[in-house]
């Protein structure tokens, strides 16, 4: 069993964040833990891996659109425009367009993870040396990574989301999110997004459920975390990976499955688990076209073009604030 537990005592854990919003999952009726803690180094790491295997065709399609259009992207997007990115992560979707860009202002990536940002900064600085690039670690669905901003005053911002990330809210949050991006921006700024389309449930369910089992890994890895950082005892080997697409929610569902009847302990506190019982980690929900139109829209966005790959596995948004 994996019994390691932390040195931090549990009248130390009281005030973090991480605790409060673990025991708070973990105690609704159908348990959940928000998926934003999947990030952390070793998470990171993972999810980077993910991105490079052939069942998962997000990365690898949303990169083949970025080089076709990047051009007409670029033109979109136009001169003076400094780049925000939240949820950068190792910055690399960013490369091509700051190389294509006329006359940048900056990039201003946001990201949980200090170590993958810092390195990332460190890179893009020395491929492009011209571009002012001003990192903000930390929660990028908070107030105060966004304050750097105030500091400067670019011709224009636009909002870098590539990803699928607006797909892990759902549809609610995701339009309070577009929302809350909304208000960091100005009439004539911008937003360049991707989003997964809806497909067939077999290449989607495929994609998050991979041969190599490394989404299986990045999912029990929120486990061990709390195990390491909030003195908790789960056990691995007792919980299975499960993702499945929920069509009428347009959704791929993560989850983390009890393989038996058992309790583990958190920072002192005790939780069931049923066999059988699930722990609900991801969501990546789906969109069509116009479905993520009325999105954009309903947030206070004009939708203005998008690109797509030939088989219309994904696309890529532009809108503005008009
Ligand atoms: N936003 C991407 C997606 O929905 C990446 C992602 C988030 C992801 N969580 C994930 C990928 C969990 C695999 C597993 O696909």
């Amino acid at each position: 069993m994996n019994m390691a537990v932390s040195p931090i005592p549990d009248d130390k854990l009281q005030n973090s964040d991480f605790l409060t919003d673990v025991l708070a999952g973990l105690s609704e009726e159908q348990k959940t833990l928000p998926c934003k803690y999947l990030y952390d180094e070793a998470g990171s790491r993972l999810f980077e891996q993910i991105c490079e295997l052939d069942d998962y065709y997000l990365t690898r399609t949303e990169a083949a659109i970025f080089r076709e259009h990047i051009t007409a992207m670029a033109q979109q997007v136009g001169p003076g425009a400094l780049i925000v990115e939240p949820g950068a992560g190792n910055c690399e979707k960013v490369e091509l367009l700051l190389e294509h860009l006329q006359a940048p202002s900056g990039y201003y990536p946001i990201d949980i993870s200090p170590e993958i940002l810092l390195a990332a900064k460190a890179r893009i600085t020395a491929r492009l040396p011209n571009i002012e690039v001003t990192a903000s670690i930390g929660d990028f669905t908070q107030a105060d990574v966004w304050q750097g901003l105030k500091d400067i005053t670019p011709r224009k911002r636009v909002l870098f989301f590539p990803g699928s990330t607006i797909g892990n809210f759902t549809p609610e949050h995701a339009e309070v999110l577009l929302e809350f991006f909304a208000s960091k921006l100005s009439r004539g700024d911008g937003l360049l997004i991707g989003t997964d389309l809806v497909k067939d449930s077999i290449v989607l369910e495929r994609a998050y459920c991979d041969s190599e089992h490394v989404t299986e890994e990045f999912n029990k890895n929120i486990l061990a975390r709390i195990n390491s950082e909030l003195n908790a005892n789960f056990d691995l080997a007792h919980f299975a990976h499960r993702a499945f697409y929920h069509p009428l929610r347009q959704r791929v569902e993560m989850h983390l499955v009890s393989l038996k009847s058992h309790t583990v302990q958190i920072a002192g506190r005790k939780f069931e688990f049923a066999e059988g019982e699930t722990i609900h980690t991801e969501n990546s929900h789906k969109y069509s076209i116009s479905g993520f139109n009325r999105l954009l829209s309903s947030a206070g966005f004009t939708p203005i073009r998008h690109w797509c790959d030939s088989e219309q596995r994904y696309a890529v948004h532009y809108a503005q604030i008009s």
